[in-house]
Parts: structure tokens; sequence; C-alpha cells
């Protein structure tokens, strides 16, 4: 059986928390257990205990007036140990600066005064529940989509193994400027971490043309340069499964495609391209400006900054030219921070991720 969710009262005066506890399990048995501390100390202790086990704590309701560890030092620090937590702050009288630091520090949910009516009480708590098995609910499947990635993550590194390319250090960079570029173009929070999470799968589809490449990237032949475009198909093949967010197959299907209607495979143009595709073609190509591979040697930063901007308008869109322009610091040490492995010498190898100038 599954543990229900608790809700942890904490008030120094027995008759009160005796009281509250005798209401909550009444109105709520079926669907919390209730504990009860006597002080914010032994409250901090129990909260920690309870989080160790696993226990789901989902509202921790608290007195302010407590001798020792204030209700509003409490919350504050239980929300620290469990964001997740919701917090509710009983204050005996008016008292502002409890709840202004409450809310503050705490990310308060609500304040009730004392005497609390039940109506009020029963009513926070059903709100704080819904709300807290959504943000559940959210959670288990960034778990879930995090690990799915991840596992994605490694199947291309396994595809990559023979080619000159760190794929784990350039994924990551992708990543890292995909999201710096999604932000500075005023996408919402939400977007930014789809696009961090997304972009590196950009290439996962060459899980889907490795073992048909015979040659490394210098020695493509016609053939193996045509087969190697396919990547981007079967990655959206890949990532079309009922389920997958649609933005991380617009990702491996697009960025390939150039603004001006000359990329691959399908030759969109412009903003038929999906923005998410616009923006990690961006930030891929500039990866693989600075990439050290087997058959050239690296642009530096700036040179790679340099010949990216001459770009705008044909490869990619002008406006997140514009917008790369002016986060040259960010990328800057976001290019310094993730290294790069020196590269193999090439073997047998599919894995040229060209610069925009070239359609290989
Ligand atoms: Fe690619
Ligand atoms: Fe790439």
């Amino acid at each position: 059986m599954v543990a229900k969710p608790v809700i942890l009262c904490v008030d120094d005066e027995k008759i009160i928390l005796e009281s509250l506890k005798a209401e909550l399990r009444r109105e709520f048995a079926a669907d919390f257990d209730v504990e009860t501390a006597s002080s914010g100390e032994a409250a901090l202790t129990l909260a920690k205990e309870l989080l160790y086990d696993g226990t789901n704590l989902m509202m921790v309701i608290s007195d302010q007036n407590m001798p020792g560890m204030k209700g509003s030092d409490l919350l504050a620090q239980i929300k620290s140990l469990s964001p997740d937590t919701h917090t509710v702050l009983l204050t005996g009288y008016t008292d502002l600066d409890a709840v202004r630091d409450a809310v503050n520090l705490a990310g308060l949910f609500r304040y009730l005064s004392k005497p609390w009516k039940f109506d009020e009480l029963g009513f926070t708590i059903r709100q704080a529940s819904r709300d807290h098995a959504h943000q559940h609910r959210i959670r288990e499947q960034k778990t879930r989509i995090r690990s799915l990635t991840d596992s994605m993550i490694y199947a291309l590194e396994a595809a990559n193994q023979q080619s000159d390319e760190d794929t784990y250090s350039h994924i990551h960079r992708v990543s890292l400027y995909s999201a710096a570029l999604a932000k500075a173009h005023g996408q919402e929070d939400l977007w930014v971490e789809r696009i961090a999470l997304y972009s590196q799968l950009h290439d996962i589809g060459k899980v889907g043309v490795a073992c048909q490449l015979l040659h490394g990237p210098e020695y493509f032949t016609d053939r193996e340069i045509e087969l190697q475009k396919q990547h981007v198909y079967y990655g959206h093949l890949i990532l079309s499964a009922d389920g997958i967010d649609e933005m991380a197959a617009n990702i491996a299907r697009y960025h390939h495609e150039r603004w001006d209607g000359t990329g691959y495979l399908q030759a969109l143009k412009g903003e038929a391209i999906p923005l998410e595709a616009r923006i990690v073609a961006l930030a891929d190509v500039f990866d693989a400006l600075t990439t050290p591979r087997s058959y050239r040697k690296p642009l530096s930063f700036s040179a790679a900054f340099d010949e990216l901007l001459t770009l705008s308008g044909t490869a990619f869109d002008p406006k997140l030219v514009e917008i790369f322009r002016s986060l040259r610091r960010e990328f800057e040490s976001i290019h310094g921070s993730v290294r790069t492995d020196a590269p193999q010498l090439a073997g047998s190898s599919f894995n040229r991720d060209q610069p925009a100038t070239s359609k290989g």
C-alpha cells in the first residue's frame, strides 16, 4: 500500500495542537496522515526523518510564536529541504513582520490567523493538495523524460564511438548555447528548459545510419554523404513516438534546414522552419566550427564567432544571429567551460556535422 502524504502540524500549545490534529483527521483521514510536533526544532527533526524515508510531506502548518525556533524560520528551512511542500503559517496576532518573512523566505502558501476557521483551513488544504499532486505529476514526467533522453544519448555516444567527435561535450555545449539563445529570444522558462533537453537529441538519427557508413568523414563517398543526411529523417522517426514532445522531433528533423531554403531534407525556408530547429541549427554549426576534427583544425572562438555572423540571412535567421551577437560573452564562457577531448584519428566514421557553409 502506498503511504499517504503527510500534513505536519506544529504548535507549542498542546491543546491547540490536539484540536488541529483532531479536526484534520476527522476531515482528511482518507487522504493524509497527520503528524504533530510541539516545537520548531522537533518539527525540523521529524520533517528530515520523514523526507529521508521518502515520505511525501504535503504540508507543514506552523504556529508563528513559539519558544525557540519561530514558525517563519521553520517554514523557511522546510522549504529549502523540500521545495514542493506547502507551508501555512498560523499567527495569533497580526504579526506582519513574521508574515512578510514567511512569504519572502519560506515561499508561504497561506497564512491564517488564530483562531482559524476550519472552512478556511479545509479549503487551503484541498487547494494545496491539488497543486501538490499536479507538481508531483510534472516532476515524475520530467524524471521519465530525463532518463529516456539520457538513454538515447548513451545510444548516440555508442554509435558515435568510431567518430572523431566528442559527442558528450558537443551535445552539452549545443544544449547550453540553444538555451541561451532561446532565453534571449524571450521564450518562457519551460520552453527554454525543453530546448535545453531536446537539443541534446538533435543527432539521435545517426544511430540509424551509423552502420551503413564505411569511411571516415574526410573520405565519404557521394552515396555516404547522401546517406548521412538521412540522420534527420531517422531522428524524426525515432522521436515521433506517441507521448514524446513534438519539439524533440522538430529539432531532429529540421536542424539542417537553412534560412534561405537550401538546407536538407525538406528545404524549408525562413519561418517555416520551427524556431527550435533554427536555434539548434545555429548552436550546432557554431560548435562544429570551434571543434577540432581529424580532418581540419578548429577555428578560434573569435574566428568562429565572426564566421557565424557572415551566415546571417543565408544559413541562419537574421534575428537569431543578432541575438547571438549580443551573447558573445555567454557563448565564450560556455565554450571555455565545456571542453572537448582531442579528436582521435579518423577511423570508420559517419559523423561529419558539417558547417553551414558546406552541404555535406
Ligand atoms: Fe545533424
Ligand atoms: Fe551536432
